[in-house]
């Protein structure tokens, strides 16, 4: 039931290790097109992935208490890592609403699936992590199968999409995933959505779970249900980075399926 007469003009905070949330980020833009956000992208520490659950959440705090600075009304952790390592660690720090992917993504999974047999993929530390496994046992009786795809991001950041090394990789880290009968695969990693179309080409008979795509869908429901959205046009977005690699308009523009349309600000997170 709608909650009558409020209202919140607050902006939307999303965060990434890098650029993956921006797949996120322009989702909710087309499901909120009134807001304002405030993106983070971690781009001077990513990747995450790769790293301790200690380092993870240290930096995940961070990204948080610096979007908690802007005021924000919520909090969208687009990066698979941190929701799969951080969240439940650091969500007592934060004094507003905190999405991840998880949740979202595995309820899509199993609601996608026709086989009961669910493949994830995700980084190194996602995959180590097991969160997926518990999430869908809890909607219940799936075989999940996972694979750690760590090269998947760098391809991804460095605009080698359609290339090759892609075409390789991909098969390199689905061939096994697929040989176990999975129907329905996680993109656990928000990098990865921007290869679903490559990944289609190789394998046309999966179905593929956009997981940052899903956790804006959750995020627009929640606020729509909450009646925490804005009642005024505002339509901003402010991007902040810790760094700025010499690709990052390439890349963000492909991230975000075309300009970004707001300053882009350099901070020093730490
Ligand atoms: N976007 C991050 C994720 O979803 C992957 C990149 C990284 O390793 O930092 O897990």
């Amino acid at each position: 039931m709608m909650k009558a007469g409020l209202k919140d003009n607050r902006p939307i905070g999303v965060f990434d290790s890098g650029l993956g949330g921006l797949c996120a980020l322009k989702e909710l833009k087309k499901l909120l097109p009134n807001e304002h956000f405030v993106y983070f992208g971690d781009t001077g520490r990513t990747p995450y992935g790769t790293r301790s659950e200690e380092k993870i959440t240290e930096y995940a705090a961070s990204d948080v208490r610096f979007l908690q600075e802007h005021n924000v009304k919520a909090i969208l952790a687009a990066c698979g890592t941190v929701s799969a390592i951080a969240l439940e660690r650091i969500k007592d720090t934060c004094s507003v609403p905190l999405f991840g992917i998880i949740d979202s993504a595995s309820r899509s999974a199993s609601a996608a699936t026709k086989n009961g047999k669910i493949g994830v993929m995700g980084t190194g530390a996602t995959v180590k992590s097991g969160v997926f496994e518990t999430k869908l046992s809890a909607l219940g009786d799936y075989e999940v199968y996972k694979t750690a795809c760590p090269l998947l991001v760098p391809i991804v950041e460095n605009n080698l999409i359609d290339t090759e090394i892609a075409y390789h990789a991909i098969k390199h880290y689905m061939s096994p995933l697929v040989s176990t009968g999975v129907d329905t695969v996680i993109l656990g990693c928000t990098h990865f959505p921007l290869l679903s179309e490559k990944i289609s080409e190789i394998y046309p008979d999966l179905t593929l779970i956009n997981s940052g795509a899903e956790a804006a869908v959750s995020l627009a429901e929640y606020l729509m249900r909450e009646n925490m959205l804005c009642d005024e046009k505002n339509g901003l977005t402010e991007y902040f980075v810790s760094d700025v690699p010499n690709n990052f308009d390439t890349c963000a523009a492909v991230f975000m399926g075309g300009a970004l349309g707001g300053e882009i600000k350099k901070i020093d997170i730490e």
